[in-house]
């Protein structure tokens, strides 16, 4: 099968490059490089032996995309698009544009090019605050979902409901992440957002490489054992696997799944572990809390398990050690 992955020289696009690769895959990467370099390439080459086709290409430029769609492909991995949540507070319209607009002229190339089976990067975001903790798939999304990052994914989510609706030909499977950390193991992919990121695991590294001075802590007054916030984080490897097992099962119509392991981490049980894994002290002080922050987001990951047979096998002390096996050869 031959699968085209937009995005696929961003963090979790090129970590599922890989593990498509090596699953004998032919594969191609649509990406603009926005947030991420050309020169992950030749990682993803240096592990598998295959240098992808890479098109340059920006979703928004729809003769662009539609070239690239016309060479033919069985599906779309669908990773492009902006995700850091506090910018799309400050830039709307960036992001509706950039996530929506990129989407449906995705969506029209597809169409053009009989190419009728996408899987979605979609997130945990789209639950918004359910007032529980742990998540799972028959919940209503939608509600509460306090930026616009978290809304183009659930509207997205929505349009992809609706072009199954129109066509039974149609296969759409949503991915809802949880909190992707880690790296690959050859210490040769990981996280390297371009700018200043938003997010824990990102922020870590910095810290620990001294480019940050210390880690704000967001709130350790929340109603957990420690107080401090509890993700489900998943190490990017068991990411990209689930990405193979949906595609091993796509069928006509829109299915949903969960992409995380069960099992809840706390901010500070983060930091020990890094710790832990790097044998130094990480500097952080504690603050006050980050708006739009729940105490706990957890991942009913049942679903995935009994449908698609996929579960997370890694750890997050094995995500430590690959986070700093990955600085160790990038810094
Ligand atoms: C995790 C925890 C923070 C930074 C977001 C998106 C979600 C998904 C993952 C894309 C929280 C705390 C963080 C820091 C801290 N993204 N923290 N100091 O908010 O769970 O989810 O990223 O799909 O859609 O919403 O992830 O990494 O930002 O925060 O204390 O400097 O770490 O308060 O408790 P989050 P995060």
């Amino acid at each position: 099968m031959k699968i085209l992955v937009t995005g696929g020289t961003g963090y979790i696009g090129s970590h599922t490059a890989v593990e498509l690769i090596q699953a004998g895959y032919e594969v191609e990467i649509l990406d603009n490089l926005y947030n991420s370099k050309e020169s992950v390439l030749d990682k993803i080459a240096e592990i598998t032996g295959t240098r992808p086709v890479f098109h340059k290409v920006d979703l928004l430029d729809f003769p662009g995309t539609l070239e690239v769609l016309r060479r033919g492909f069985d599906a779309v991995i669908h990773f492009a698009g902006l995700k850091a949540v506090a910018e799309s507070v400050e830039k709307p319209i960036l992001y509706y544009e950039n996530n929506i607009g990129g989407t449906l002229n995705l969506l029209k190339a597809m169409r053009e090019t009989g190419c009728r089976s996408l899987i979605f990067s979609s997130s945990a975001t789209v639950y918004g605050d359910q007032g529980v903790a742990r998540l799972d798939e028959t919940m209503e999304t939608g509600r509460g979902i306090t930026n616009p990052y978290g809304q183009t994914k659930f509207m997205i989510e929505q349009i992809l409901r609706d072009v199954c609706a129109a066509d039974s030909d149609f296969s759409a499977v949503l991915l809802r992440y949880f909190n992707p950390v880690g790296a690959h193991a050859s210490g040769l992919l990981g996280e390297d957002p371009n700018g200043i990121p938003n997010n824990l695991m990102p922020i870590v590294m910095k810290v620990s490489t001294g480019e940050i001075p210390e880690l704000s802590v967001y709130g350790d007054d929340y109603p957990t054992p420690d107080g401090t916030c509890i993700r489900d984080y998943i190490h990017v490897v068991d990411l990209a696997k689930g990405h193979l097992a949906a595609l091993a099962k796509l069928q006509p119509g829109c299915t949903v799944y969960n992409l995380g392991s069960g099992r809840g981490t706390s901010v500070l049980e983060m930091v020990k572990a890094f710790e832990k894994a790097s044998g130094a002290a990480l500097p952080y002080k504690i603050v006050g809390r980050r708006a739009g922050d729940l105490a706990e987001l957890i991942a009913v990951p049942d679903k995935a398990l009994s449908e698609l047979g996929w579960k997370t096998e890694l750890s997050i002390d094995d995500a430590m050690s690959d986070t700093l096996r990955f600085l160790g050869k990038n810094h």
